[in-house]
C-alpha cells in the first residue's frame, strides 16, 4: 500500500515520464483497488471531500500523451462536463500497448463460439494489438479518420471487438447497433449520426439459427443511408450474400496484408469515443455520447473494484456488445486492467439451459456477470441444468440491467454461487457509462434485491417528487438523482444537446436525473424500484412506450394506441398494448399478428407486444392525455385501487378497458 502511495504522488507531476518508466516495470499501474469495506468507506469519504484529487490520482495511473491542465470543469445547467481538460491520450494504447511488455502472451479475449464443439479462439494481448492495428490501417485506407462515425451491426465474434477498438485507435467514433434491431431502426441510427461506414457480418449464429444480417443492412441501405460510403462485410458463416459492387467490401480483403502496427491517433480527453443509442420516454432513441478520458478512467476503476479482479482471473460478462454493458465491461474496463475477458457468441439455452455453466466450468471462470432475465429464464428450466457443474472457480457473480427479484437473487446465490460466492447487483445506465451503485465483490455487505452503496466519487440523492427537495436521512425514498459529475457521465446526446438538457437536467434543477425511483434503507443501502418515466425494461432492454406506440400506429388500420409495461415472470416487464382500430375493421388475431409484424419491422423482435387488447376508447384526462397510470394498473391485474377516475374526460372508458383485459 505504502509503495503504491509513493508511486502515485510521484506520478502526480510526471504522467508522461511515468509511462516511459513503467515500460520497464513489472506491471502497468492500475487505479486503486480497495481491499476492505472499511477502506471503501474511507475512500468514499475522500472521493467526495475532494473529487478532483481523487480522480486525478486514478487518471495518473494511465498513459497520457500530455497531462491535463484542469481536472474538472462543469455545470449541470447547460449542461457541460469536462474531465481532464487539455489532456491527450488514446484509450487503445491503455487497453493494449501498455500491457505488451508484461502480459503480451496472456489471453486478452477468450472467444467461446455458438457451437460447443467448435474451437475456441484465444487472442493474446500481442495478437489483439496486431489485429487492431491491421484493422485500423484498413479503416484508414478506406478513408475513415478521426471524428468519422462507424456503425456496427455484428454478432459477438472477435472481429467485432477488434474493429471497435480499431475505431478508437484511429479516433473514429463507433456506434454499435444491437444486431436484433430491424432495418428501419438501423437506418435511423445510421442516419442520425451520418455514419460513413457500416461494419457487419454475412450471417450471425444464434443458437440453432443463422440470421441473415447482411440482408438487414441491405434493407437499411435501400431505405436510404446517404452518408454511407462503404459496407465492410466480415465473412462469418460463408453463406451467400447479395453484393453491391459500389458499396460492399470484404473485411478480409481489406484487412489481410495491412501492416501489423499503427500509430494511435492522439485524442483530447473530451473527444468523442463512441455513440450508443438508447430509448427514452419520448421520441426516437437518442445517441448517448461518451468521451475518451473520463470513460477510460471510470470503467477501469469500477471494473477493478466491483469485480475485485486479480491478475490471471478469467472474467465473463454475458452481455452483447450492442449494449453499454458490453462496451464498458466486456471491452474497455477489462482490457484497460489487463484482464482476460470472455466473449460468448451464443445464447444461454443452446444447446440446452446448461450452456452458461458448462462454459464457466470449461474456462474456470472467476467472475461472472449476467442479467436477471437470463437468471429467471434458466431458473425456470430447472435446477438439473446448473447443479453438478463445477462452478468452484467463481469468486464474484454479478447482475445488471433491471431490478433483480428476491426469488431470482436467492436462486443465483444458492445454485450458481453455492451460497458462498458474493453477488454484486450493479445499478447503472447507458448514460452513466459505468456502474454507479454496487457492492464491491466480497467486501460489501449484501442484501437480496439491494444494489447497495454508491461507488467512490458517486454522489447520489433521493428527491421528493412533490416538493423537489432532497430527502436526507434514512430510510428514504424518491427520484434517483446524482448531484456531482463522475468521469463517465454522458456529455451530450448526438446532434441535439437541448434534448440532453431537458431529458436529464431539468426534472431536478442542478442534478442529473436517472429516470429511476429508489429507496434507501436504515443502513443507507439503495434498492432500485424501477423507471418512473415512460420507459419499460423488457428482458433488460430499454424501450420507450412512445417508440412502440409509433410503430403500432404505422399500421394503416390503427387509429391510436397506448403501450404500458406489466410484470412478466421471465422478462421482468412485458409489453401490453391497448389499440383502437378504425371503424368496421375486424379486430382479431389476424390484426394482432399484423401489428406484431409491424413492430418487428419498425424496431425489431425485442419490442413486440406480448399482449394486445383492442379497445373502443382510452381513458384520457380533460387535457387529452392518456391516463397511463390506470392502464398500467389494469394491465397488471391491479384493478382494485385505480384511484380517482372522476376527473377523467371519459370515466366510462375505464370500465370497458377492464372488461376487455387479455
Ligand atoms: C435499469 C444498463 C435495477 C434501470 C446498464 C436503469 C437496473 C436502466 C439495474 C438502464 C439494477 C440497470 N437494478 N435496475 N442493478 N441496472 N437497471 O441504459 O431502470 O440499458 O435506468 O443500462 O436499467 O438501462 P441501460
Amino acid at each position: 500500500m505504502i509503495i503504491r502511495r509513493i508511486w502515485i504522488s510521484h506520478l502526480t507531476y510526471h504522467p508522461i515520464l511515468a509511462y516511459n518508466q513503467y515500460q520497464d516495470m513489472s506491471e502497468p499501474s492500475l487505479p486503486l483497488q480497495i481491499t476492505s469495506f472499511q477502506e471503501y468507506q474511507q475512500v468514499y469519504d475522500r472521493s467526495i471531500a475532494d473529487p478532483e484529487a481523487f480522480w486525478a490520482e486514478q487518471a495518473e495511473t494511465f498513459h497520457w500523451h500530455k497531462p491535463w491542465d484542469r481536472v474538472l470543469d462543469w455545470n449541470f445547467t447547460d449542461p457541460r462536463v469536462e474531465w481532464f481538460q487539455g489532456g491527450s491520450l488514446n484509450i487503445t494504447e491503455n487497453c493494449l500497448d501498455r500491457h505488451l511488455t508484461t502480459r503480451g502472451d496472456q489471453t486478452a479475449i477468450l472467444f467461446e463460439p455458438n457451437e460447443p464443439g467448435d474451437p475456441e479462439v484465444k487472442l493474446s494481448y500481442t495478437e489483439l494489438h496486431t489485429a487492431v492495428c491491421r484493422v485500423s490501417n484498413a479503416l484508414r485506407a478506406l478513408g475513415i479518420g478521426k471524428g468519422d462515425r462507424v456503425c456496427f451491426y455484428m454478432p459477438m465474434v472477435p472481429e467485432l471487438a477488434v474493429s471497435v477498438l480499431a475505431c478508437a485507435r484511429i479516433g473514429a467514433i463507433h456506434s454499435v447497433v444491437f444486431a436484433g434491431f430491424s432495418a428501419q431502426a438501423l437506418a435511423d441510427r445510421v442516419n442520425d449520426a451520418d455514419c460513413a461506414l457500416i461494419i457487419c457480418s454475412d450471417y450471425n449464429r444464434r443458437g440453432a439459427k443463422n440470421i441473415a444480417v447482411k440482408d438487414v443492412v441491405d434493407d437499411a441501405i435501400a431505405l436510404g443511408c446517404p452518408s454511407v460510403r462503404h459496407v465492410l462485410v466480415h465473412r462469418n458463416t460463408g453463406e451467400a450474400v447479395k453484393w453491391n459492387e459500389n458499396l460492399d467490401r470484404w473485411y478480409h480483403e481489406e484487412v489481410d496484408g495491412q501492416p501489423a502496427s499503427c500509430a494511435a491517433e492522439v485524442m483530447q480527453a473530451e473527444d468523442v469515443l463512441f455513440i450508443l443509442y438508447t430509448s427514452g420516454s419520448t421520441g426516437k432513441p437518442k445517441g448517448v455520447v461518451h468521451t475518451c478520458g473520463g470513460y477510460m478512467v471510470y470503467t477501469a476503476f469500477s471494473f477493478l473494484n466491483v469485480f475485485q479482479y486479480q491478475p490471471g482471473d478469467v472474467y465473463w460478462c454475458t452481455a452483447d456488445i450492442g449494449w453499454i454493458t458490453g462496451h464498458s465491461y466486456i471491452l474497455y474496463g477489462p482490457l484497460l486492467c489487463g484482464a482476460t475477458t470472455l466473449m460468448f457468441e451464443g445464447v444461454p439455452t443452446y444447446p440446452d439451459a446448461s450452456r452458461f455453466w458448462q462454459v464457466c466450468a470449461k474456462h474456470k471462470v472467476n467472475q461472472f456477470y449476467t442479467a436477471p432475465t437470463a437468471i429467471r429464464a434458466l431458473m425456470a428450466r430447472g435446477n438439473r441444468f446448473v447443479d453438478g457443474h463445477d462452478l468452484s472457480d467463481l469468486k464474484v457473480i454479478g447482475s445488471v440491467g433491471e431490478p433483480i427479484n428476491e426469488e431470482a437473487w436467492e436462486w443465483y446465490h444458492e445454485h450458481v454461487g453455492k451460497g458462498r460466492v458474493p453477488i454484486v447487483d450493479t445499478w447503472w445506465q447507458t448514460e452513466t457509462g459505468g456502474m454507479m451503485i454496487s457492492g464491491l465483490g466480497g467486501l460489501s455487505p449484501q442484501k437480496a434485491t439491494f444494489a447497495g452503496y454508491p461507488l467512490p466519487g458517486v454522489q447520489m440523492a433521493l428527491i421528493d417528487k412533490n416538493s423537489g427537495e432532497e430527502v436526507s436521512g434514512n430510510p428514504a425514498s424518491g427520484l434517483l438523482c446524482v448531484k456531482f459529475p463522475w468521469p463517465s457521465i454522458l456529455r451530450t446526446t448526438w446532434g441535439d444537446h437541448e434534448r440532453c438538457r431537458t431529458t436529464y437536467f431539468t426534472t431536478v434543477p442542478g442534478m442529473y436525473f436517472t429516470g429511476d425511483g429508489a429507496r434507501r434503507d436504515a443502513d443507507g443501502m439503495y434498492r432500485i424500484i424501477g423507471r418512473v418515466d415512460d420507459v419499460i425494461n423488457v428482458s433488460g432492454h430499454r424501450l420507450g412506450t412512445a417508440e412502440v406506440e409509433n410503430a403500432i400506429n404505422e399500421h394503416a388500420q390503427v387509429v391510436e394506441s397506448a403501450v404500458v409495461g406489466y410484470p412478466h415472470d421471465i422478462k421482468g416487464q412485458g409489453i401490453y398494448a391497448y389499440v383502437i382500430v378504425a371503424d368496421g375493421v375486424p379486430a382479431g388475431d389476424t390484426l394482432r399478428e399484423e401489428i406484431v409484424a409491424m413492430v418487428r419491422q419498425e424496431i425489431g423482435p425485442i419490442a413486440k407486444p406480448d399482449k394486445i387488447q383492442f379497445v373502443d376508447e382510452l381513458p384520457k384526462t380533460r387535457s387529452g392525455k392518456i391516463m397511463r397510470r390506470i392502464l398500467r394498473k389494469v394491465a397488471s391485474g391491479d384493478t382494485g385501487a385505480l384511484g380517482d377516475t372522476s376527473t377523467l374526460l371519459n370515466p366510462e372508458a375505464v370500465e370497458s378497458v377492464i372488461a376487455g383485459v387479455v
